[in-house]
């Protein structure tokens, strides 16, 4: 009976159709320590779309590394109406019980008992995504097993429902550890949405792309898509554009992109210095120190001639491209 459960509940972590993962390092390596300590697990709370079931997952495969059976469920607003609904694919006491259950706390109980012994020895780790959608039975169960510290439970919260009782209950009461689901650092984006498209992408496209997403995964998905013909060919040639007209623009993580870039430089046509929007005056102090920089890397250098360059001494013998900007 106990081995004919395992088979049931133990599943396939196979992650179908899902990118690599992008960063996510020390929101793993917590994981596996507080696993590692017997800790009663994680809370990964963050807004819709930043990538909280993908961690989920991803903490779940390393749990399941480290011994524990691995074990899922999603509660949906379908399941949220029925007691221990989430629970139903998972324990054969529930489909037994629920009917004629007057007494939900025999059969959270019986829940309990039934999950706990199926796993004695191995240790059972439990992701519950959604956790914000439990019913009231199934809130009560995931209490009462994060209290036994037989389970490493993963779970996951919108960041909406972060201040509701059972979720505030789950690090205060169960001794979950919350960890934030931030949105992706634009490192990271250009790393996800470099080795999707196939090769450098500008750092100005780096920051639209941070801009457009907020970082979440789900929509930096929708925009690089390979599938519709946006992966770059091999033996293209791409140019370096600077995104230095954004108010978000910093100049270490350009810099430190373009020197990453270095060794592409040779398909590059060019790397424009940074430049001052309509401001030609502004725009040559701006660019000039960076000018025998870039070119240092290997690139060939563009100075940008804004609004009133006409009237001002162009520095020819130090780029290799005008951009016409303004
Ligand atoms: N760190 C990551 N690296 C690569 N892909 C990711 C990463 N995080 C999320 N994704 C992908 O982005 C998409 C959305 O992520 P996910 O479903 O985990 O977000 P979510 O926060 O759970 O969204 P929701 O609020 O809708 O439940 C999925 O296809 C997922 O595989
Ligand atoms: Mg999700």
């Amino acid at each position: 009976m106990v081995r004919k459960l395992r088979q049931v509940q133990s599943i396939e972590l196979d992650l179908g159709n899902d990118w690599p993962l992008i960063g996510r390092a020390a929101e793993l390596e917590r994981v596996g320590e507080l696993y590692r300590r017997h800790g009663s697990g994680v809370v990964l709370v963050g807004a819709p779309g930043a990538g909280k079931t993908r961690l989920a997952r991803e903490c779940l495969r390393l749990a399941k590394s480290l011994g524990a059976t691995a074990v899922d469920c999603i509660a949906t607003r379908a399941t949220s109406a029925l007691p221990l609904g989430v629970f139903a694919p998972l324990l054969p006491v529930v489909h037994r019980g629920v009917a004629s259950a007057t007494d939900h706390t025999d059969l959270v109980l019986r829940c309990r008992e039934e999950l706990l012994d199926a796993h004695k020895g191995t240790g059972l780790g439990l992701l519950i995504d959604n956790a914000h959608l439990l019913d009231g039975a199934s809130q009560a169960l995931v209490e009462l097993l994060a209290k036994s510290r037989e389970v490493f439970l993963i779970t996951t919260v919108d960041d909406d429902a972060a201040g509701t009782d059972f979720v505030v209950s789950l690090w205060k009461n169960s001794c979950l550890e919350r960890v934030a689901v931030e949105p992706l650092a634009d490192e990271w984006i250009d790393a996800f949405s470099s080795a999707v498209l196939g090769g450098p992408i500008d750092w100005a496209t780096v920051r639209q792309l941070a801009e457009a997403s907020e970082g979440k995964p789900l929509f930096l998905r929708e925009f690089d898509t390979p599938a519709q013909g946006s992966k770059r060919p091999d033996g293209v040639v791409w140019c370096a554009d600077n995104g230095a007209y954004s108010d978000k623009w910093e100049e270490t993580k350009w810099w430190a992109w373009l020197v990453k870039n270095a060794p592409y430089a040779e398909s590059c046509l060019f790397a424009t210095a940074p430049d001052v929007v309509g401001d030609a005056e502004a725009t040559i102090e701006r660019s000039r120190p960076w000018l025998p920089k870039i070119r240092a890397l290997g690139y060939k250098v563009a100075f940008a001639a804004q609004d009133g360059q006409e009237n001002l001494p162009v520095p020819w013998d130090e780029f290799d491209v005008l951009f016409l900007g303004g």
